[in-house]
């Protein structure tokens, strides 16, 4: 069986896409990953007991161990998913920004370069580096432009959204200098099982929940185009197979809703699913709070590309696939509770000004 490198692979994308290619057999994973506040062994089900699936904790800036991992255990690709991936942290705080999505996104292409240089045919004509990115990179658009395409130029506007810009275009240069067979993924905002509820639709499931104020910043009319966390791994996975090196791929849902058509939703949802809850209506939990700096207005995605080359469409739709997430948000209470440490409470705290 080949071997697929994959970083960050305890997170909320990640560890859906190892899942995955665990189920169907696909790969054997070597999963590399920091385990910071966004990584939970318990995300993979079970990770030590599976021959096929190696845990290794540790940094994809740590030249020496990457390089070890690479050598010895041969891979046909790596899929680059580790990343600090939170707006609102990178305003409160961006150095593992940089570290991370820049240096570290750099460290791992250095040391996969290395490792493609000195692989034999029919190894080398294989391999891939798939760099997973975002659609933040274009930047914000107003209500009547149209959506990001492959050629939309880059305009980051969070200290987030630029580090992984800065990780783009380093890919795109490992491309055309050195010729390294890269494949870049840009895709919108996900949801599903497994999301950090630092995040908008798992924080409000939450928060719904408990009873708790639902914190929409500003005038709640930012756009985001959602996408099931399932169709995202399913499109990583066809552009491994058929994308061609050297090329970026948009992944979206064509599903662009404002933040209070999500949050309503999610509300309606809870409503239905706890009908015994005191806090029904849930949307009578709305708080509207001081904006984002920064905050921007509107993202959208033309999936042309993947959906003409590579036959790629999502399977679900926005109301099939929040059903599934609240289910398993409400079907999970020991990964809710295991993830509510401390570190959690705090950032809540220092954000919302709330314990
Ligand atoms: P996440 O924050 O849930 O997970 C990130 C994972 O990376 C965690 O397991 C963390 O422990 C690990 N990590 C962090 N720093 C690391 C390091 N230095 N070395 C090794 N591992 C490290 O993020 P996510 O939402 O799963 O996003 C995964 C990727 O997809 C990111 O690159 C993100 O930019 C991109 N993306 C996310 C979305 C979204 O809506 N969540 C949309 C498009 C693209
Ligand atoms: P988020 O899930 O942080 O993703 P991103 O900023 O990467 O798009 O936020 C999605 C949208 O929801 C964004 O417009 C900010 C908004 N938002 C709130 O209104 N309240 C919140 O508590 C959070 C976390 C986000």
């Amino acid at each position: 069986m080949k071997t697929w490198l994959v970083t960050g692979g305890a997170g909320f994308i990640g560890s859906n896409f190892v899942l995955r290619i665990r189920s169907r057999g696909v790969a054997r994973i070597v999963n590399l990953d920091l385990l910071t506040y966004a990584g939970n062994l318990r995300n993979l089900d079970a990770p030590h007991s599976d021959p096929n699936h190696v845990f290794v904790r540790g940094d994809i800036g740590d030249r020496e161990m990457v390089r070890d991992l690479l050598v010895r255990h041969q891979p046909e690709t790596v899929v680059n998913f580790a990343a600090e991936s939170h707006v609102d942290r990178s305003i409160d705080g961006p150095d593992p920004f940089i570290q991370t999505n820049v240096v570290g996104t750099f460290s791992l292409l250095k040391e996969s370069l290395r490792y493609w240089q000195g692989l034999e045919e029919p190894s080398r004509s294989a391999f891939r580096f798939l760099h997973v990115s975002t659609d933040e990179v274009y930047g914000s658009l107003g209500p009547d432009d149209p959506a990001f395409s492959e050629r939309t130029p880059y305009a980051p506007n969070s200290p987030y959204s630029a580090s992984k810009a800065a990780a783009d275009h380093l890919v795109r240069a490992y491309h055309h200098t050195y010729g390294l067979p890269t494949l870049t993924t840009n895709c919108s905002n996900n949801y599903g099982p497994r999301q950090f509820p630092e995040k908008l639709i798992p924080l409000m499931i939450l928060n719904g929940l408990s009873g708790k104020p639902l914190p929409v910043y500003g005038d709640g009319l930012n756009v985001r185009d959602w996408l099931y966390v399932e169709d995202h791994c399913a499109a990583i996975e066809v552009v491994l197979l058929g994308g061609r090196p050297g090329e970026t791929y948009n992944i979206g849902g064509g599903c662009e809703l404002t933040n209070m058509e999500v949050v309503r939703s999610v509300c309606s949802l809870i409503d239905q699913l706890r009908p015994e809850s005191p806090h029904r209506p849930h949307s009578s939990l709305v708080s509207f709070v001081k904006d984002r700096p920064g905050h921007d207005r509107r993202y959208a995605i033309d999936a042309a590309k993947i959906q003409s080359e590579l036959g790629w469409r999502p399977e679900e739709t926005f109301e099939t696939g929040l059903r599934k997430t609240i289910h398993w948000y409400l079907e999970n209470t020991d990964w809710v509770s295991s993830i509510q440490t401390g570190e959690y409470q705090e950032w809540i705290r220092k954000h919302y000004g709330e314990s």
